[in-house]
């Protein structure tokens, strides 16, 4: 049995809704591969320990990964050295008009962690227009569409069936 690790933080909902569909996605190799979804804030060097790929989601605030996901990193940087292969990874974003700087500091800290990137990251921007910022400014109550959660499902169920067929 391999495991697939999904490593997330959502504020209002739209990257949890991400990473379930992401979730449902790579139970579709439930036959050879565990899914384990773990909020960013409980997550800890156990999880990459049992991890044989990771799946990490977050919503970009401020042109960052949220401040959750980014102590998840913090906090497992040192002791996950030397003690995980390097993983194969992947990122899905929830961002109201960008989503590249999130996926920048992510790839970036990938670098060093060890993880190896083993799909292009999905961006689910919500196409925040200027009228509609002026009713909701920090765009989280824009909904996440019914492509986006299946492209996430598509994101999910690709890195399974990697890891299922070994190609990682
Ligand atoms: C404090 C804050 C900062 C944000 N900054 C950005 C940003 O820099 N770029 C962007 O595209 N969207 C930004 N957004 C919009 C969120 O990324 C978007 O609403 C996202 O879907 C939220 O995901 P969540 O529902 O999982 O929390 C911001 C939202 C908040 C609350």
């Amino acid at each position: 049995m391999k495991h697939l690790l999904i490593v997330f933080h959502s504020q209002s909902g739209n990257t949890e809704r991400l990473a379930q569909a992401a979730a449902e996605g790579a139970r579709t190799e439930r036959e050879l591969v565990e899914t384990r979804v773990v909020l960013a804030a409980d997550a800890g060097l156990g999880d990459l320990l049992w991890a044989d790929a990771v799946l990490f989601g977050t919503p970009e605030n401020f042109g960052f990964m949220s401040g959750m996901l980014k102590d998840f990193f913090d906090r497992t940087y040192y002791a996950a050295r030397g003690r995980i292969r390097t993983l194969p990874y992947a990122v899905f974003i929830s961002a109201g008009n960008d989503g590249t700087g999130a996926v920048r500091q992510i790839e970036r800290i990938a670098r060093g962690y060890p993880l190896r990137k083993v799909a292009e990251p999905l961006i689910a921007t919500s196409g925040v227009t200027e009228e509609m910022r002026s009713v909701d400014p920090d765009g989280s109550r824009v909904p996440t569409t019914d492509a986006q959660l299946m492209q996430a499902h598509e994101l999910g169920q690709t890195l399974a069936a990697g890891l299922a067929c070994g190609v990682f």
